[in-house]
């Protein structure tokens, strides 16, 4: 499957602005990180972090454990207010992520897992849909960090330039495609997650259980919601049809769907 050779390539430099990148790519990652943490150990994400995954060789990055990091929101936790709470973010990120990245270096240490990329654990732990252990722990660490860098302050609303072209040729109308995705997140009977993925040169809108997430379904992913309930029950109670609205009206980054479209593309287009 193609999606086994995917890997990302991120830099984020955080100083007073923030620029993400996202890269598909044939290739394993190296990392090198530079944080602080406040005097809880917290990695604050008003403090400068600089964190560079670059493409090297599978011999040269076996020893890389740092893709279990805590990462955080690329934006202050009170930044996504009135429409997520600081509250929501102190516990989402700050408990619940946390949670699974911690149990994730448990419960690799020792095993052929420990110091392999997450992706790689998510495909090789997920084994077909018959779970390993240590597949809800890496999907939950990877979708987390995906599902705040498809966020930001001042987002939602409807994208531009191809990605909307694209939209519009899959789905009929951008209308349309907003109607499947909030169903598909609102009928997600549980926990789960819902998703914008490409596959075969189209969009498509998935919805997931659990930890599963397009990587293991052969599917690049290019946003998400989750509709646990711990993401939207501090400030919708159970009301989560209006979660997902505020999130699509008020809070998703196109630039970062956008810039996943053309890593998507271009990984796709050389793993023909
Ligand atoms: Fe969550």
């Amino acid at each position: 499957m193609y999606c086994k050779k995917i890997m990302i390539v991120q830099t984020i430099r955080r100083t007073a602005t923030c620029t993400t990148q996202l890269n598909y790519q044939k290739a394993e990652p190296s990392i090198k990180l530079k944080t602080h943490t406040d005097s809880t150990g917290v990695c604050s994400p008003h403090l400068s972090l600089q964190l560079e995954l670059q493409s090297q060789s599978m011999a040269a990055s076996t020893a890389v454990t740092a893709n279990y990091v805590l990462k955080p929101p690329p934006y202050a936790l009170d930044a996504l207010e009135p429409h997520m709470s600081k509250q929501t973010l102190e516990f989402h990120w700050g408990k619940h992520h946390r949670a699974y990245v911690d149990n994730l270096k448990k419960q690799v240490l020792g095993t052929e897992l420990e110091g392999k990329p997450l992706d790689h654990i998510i495909n090789k732990t997920y084994n077909n849909g018959d779970l390993l252990p240590a597949f809800n722990n890496a999907a939950q660490a990877w979708n987390h960090e995906f599902f705040w860098e498809s966020m930001k302050p001042n987002g939602g609303g409807k994208p531009s330039g191809e990605l909307l072209a694209l939209l519009e040729r899959d789905f009929t109308s951008y209308e349309k495609f907003y109607e499947e995705f909030n169903a598909a997140a609102a009928t997600q009977f549980g926990a789960g997650w819902a998703w914008l993925a490409y596959a075969n040169d189209k969009l498509k809108v998935v919805k997931t259980p659990n930890a599963v997430n397009p990587l293991v379904l052969g599917s690049f992913p290019l946003l998400t919601i989750d509709v646990w309930e711990h993401a939207y029950y501090l400030d919708f109670q159970n009301r989560r049809p209006d979660y997902i609205k505020t999130f699509m009206n008020n809070l998703v980054s196109w630039e970062a769907v956008s810039a996943r479209l053309e890593a998507a593309k271009t990984a796709s287009s050389s793993s023909a």
